[in-house]
């Protein structure tokens, strides 16, 4: 309640003078950052600021501040699309809302309101609005993100905490090949069992700063072998051998050909390990209502949250029935996967990172998205 009595007390000091918009085609991901961003405060003596949308610029933090000291740094990642009318809409911002609040709990953060948050990130959004490329694939992505701001070194839940949402325009989040659709983005991956990205009771359900940034070392040293990205796997001990979990920041998902030709999508289950995207959540419904991607209209396809064995990828690649893998995340859509290096490491048989890729499985679909992809890619746009 206190939240939303605050909430709607949002100032708005624009900026004086404002940036130029860049044409797309023309940035990267995430660079350009907007005129303005949203800003509220919470400490335990006045509970929640009253936001203020004010001009995008630098935040003045303690240098003892919690975030800084135990990473106590929470995100969602969220989009605005052209839409018909030539306003802004947001996709699905009630479930960024609830994993948000979710993150806030987990990371022992103070609560807020998601309705209340999300009128006012639709103010930001609206007046940022002449940021947003018409180009399709094309949007704004909207970052709230909450810190832990308690000026103590001491080690102990953050009672003070600021939130924050930037935006940013963003095209394609892998750089498609010049003058090729959207369609044609793939990525290669680098299978990787030293390093893993969550585990049982670990964190990786969670939109935590802290479940990225240690993959920086793999994915540099994927990168040194050849591949875009790492494919996280792991072995939780049951038995299977390795798991495969999530694709760089993206969820996974691999699609097998049955004997009688019907298509079996799929992806690992939410049992804590997997990040609950929003956008796999749209695939998968998609995927299970019939007649929901006319394109796949004919197709026969069943959708199984499961746990994945990296040695089912290579087995069905040997057997010709792998016919594509994809990842989805709000940042990328959906991008195809053409390339998955399977490497021989293990715990005592590689040294550090230098891993010695012993196998390429290659999903039949080749470069760019096969026909589940590039039907998703089109419904979720659309
Ligand atoms: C997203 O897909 O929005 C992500 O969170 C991935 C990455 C940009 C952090």
């Amino acid at each position: 309640a206190e939240f939303i009595a605050k909430a709607s007390q949002l100032k708005i000091q624009l900026a004086e003078t404002l940036k130029p918009v860049p044409p797309p085609g023309t940035y990267t991901f995430g660079d350009i950052k907007t005129d303005h961003m949203l800003v509220m405060s919470f400490d335990p003596a006045n509970g929640w600021s009253a936001p203020e949308i004010k001009p995008y610029g630098p935040l003045a933090i303690d240098p003892s501040s919690n975030c800084l000291q135990y990473a106590t740094n929470i995100f969602e990642g969220m989009k605005a699309f052209m839409g018909p009318s030539g306003k802004p809409q947001l996709f699905r911002p009630q479930a960024n809302m609830a994993r948000l609040s979710s993150s806030a709990a987990r990371m022992a953060l103070p609560p807020f309101d998601e309705d209340a948050l999300l009128t006012c990130i639709t103010k930001l959004v609206a007046l940022e609005s002449r940021w947003l490329p018409a180009e399709s694939g094309h949007s704004l992505y909207i970052r709230p993100t909450m810190i832990g701001t308690k000026p103590t070194i001491k080690v102990g839940a953050s009672d003070h905490a600021l939130l924050y949402v930037i935006v940013t325009p963003v095209g394609p989040y892998f750089p498609t090949p010049p003058g090729e659709s959207l369609h044609a983005q793939s990525v290669s991956l680098l299978a990787v069992s030293e390093h893993v990205r969550s585990w049982p009771g670990g964190t990786g359900g969670y939109k935590f700063g802290l479940n990225y940034s240690p993959g920086f070392v793999p994915q540099q040293a994927a990168a040194k072998l050849g591949y875009d990205q790492v494919l996280w796997l792991l072995d939780a001990g049951q038995g299977a051998g390795d798991l495969v979990t999530e694709a760089g920041a993206m969820n996974f998902a691999a699609v097998f050909e049955g004997a009688d030709g019907a298509l079996t999508v799929v992806t690992p289950p939410l049992d804590g390990t997997i990040l609950p995207g929003i956008t796999r959540d749209s695939a998968l419904t998609l995927l299970r209502t019939p007649g929901a991607l006319p394109s796949l209209s004919s197709t026969r396809i069943t959708v199984e949250e499961r746990v994945l064995p990296v040695a089912e990828l290579s087995t069905a690649h040997a057997a010709g029935t792998l016919r594509e893998c994809f990842g989805v995340g709000t940042a990328v859509n959906v991008v195809g996967i053409d390339r998955i290096g399977i490497a021989s490491l293990r715990a005592g048989e590689g040294e550090g990172l230098k891993v010695k890729v012993v196998e390429d499985v290659s999903p039949s679909s080749g470069k760019g998205l096969g026909p589940v992809g590039r039907a998703l890619w089109d419904m979720l746009l659309d």
